[in-house]
């Protein structure tokens, strides 16, 4: 079993209590589907509920860190050299939808270097969680990133752009040069949940463009630390900065990338 240090206790603590108020509205939002509108008023309020929720619980631990949330933007810390990057719902559509893929997220960032990451499923009760230097982990179960060295058996995760969202073309031209040589692409909804999968290596590869620091942070410690490689899509190191990601197996990074940029 892993030994946790304090502070991966003190996120995983946090998220795990998110994640209570967020299963039971989970519930109330399968039976509001057959609503006309729909339950999205009752989920943006699940939302917000579970950024308060995560903001108490670091706050009281940690009460001089800065801390950047979807919901409420930045808030400056006494400290200047921690930040927590937090996500309370990621996979939104999904949960609205009553689709059960969705978690919380869950990251430090300490002078300006990524250097702790929970992910934090808890339809499937999945605790993915890294911290820079001590590895990555599954519940108590170390993580390492998949083997595969081909892409013909490998198997990529990407997210589809959507309505109000720039760059179709080119995301239909990345889908059709991996389409043509991968053993399949999917497109599950919670982008922190893609890399926890590549870190645990049930992906080979995964890319997406148009992300927020609170979709990735946590999942480019826990791909990293199971010894995987996390750049932006032309092969930088600004993924927080861009919005543009590409993690993958040490074997297939670099395979992955130039066949992207190629169907660009
Ligand atoms: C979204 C998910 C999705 C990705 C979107 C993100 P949200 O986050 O991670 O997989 O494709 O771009 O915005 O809105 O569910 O927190
Ligand atoms: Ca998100
Ligand atoms: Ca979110």
């Amino acid at each position: 079993m892993a030994a946790r240090s304090p502070l991966i206790n003190v996120m995983i603590a946090a998220a795990q209590k998110a994640a209570r108020g967020l299963i039971r509205d989970f519930g109330e939002v399968e039976q509001l589907q057959v609503s006309r509108k729909g339950p999205s008023d009752f989920v943006s309020t699940a939302d917000r509920k579970a950024e308060r929720t995560l903001r108490r619980e670091l706050v009281k631990a940690r009460p001089n860190y800065a801390l950047l949330m979807e919901e409420s933007g930045e808030t400056a810390g006494a400290d200047v050299s921690n930040r927590w990057i937090v996500d309370p719902l990621d996979g939104t559509t999904n949960f609205l939808h009553g689709i059960p893929h969705f978690a919380v997220s869950v990251a430090l960032e300490r002078d300006r270097q990524l250097l702790a990451g929970v992910v934090y499923d808890p339809v499937k009760d999945e605790m993915f969680w890294a911290e820079k230097g001590q590895g990555a982990y599954l519940n108590g179960r170390r993580l390492r990133v998949s083997g595969r060295r081909e892409l013909d058996d490998s198997l990529f995760a990407t997210g589809i752009p959507f309505k109000g969202v720039r760059d179709h073309e080119a995301f239909l031209k990345q889908l059709g040069a991996v389409m043509a040589v991968s053993a399949g692409v999917r497109r599950l909804g919670a982008a922190a949940l893609d890399l926890a999968y590549v870190a645990a290596g049930r992906y080979e590869g995964y890319w997406e463009t148009g992300l927020q620091p609170w979709d990735t942070a946590a999942g480019i410690v826990l791909v990293r630390e199971a010894g995987g490689y996390v750049t932006t899509l032309e092969g930088g190191p600004d993924m927080l900065a861009t919005g543009s990601i590409l993690a993958a197996n040490d074997q297939l990074h670099g395979t992955l990338g130039k066949t992207l940029r190629a169907g660009a």
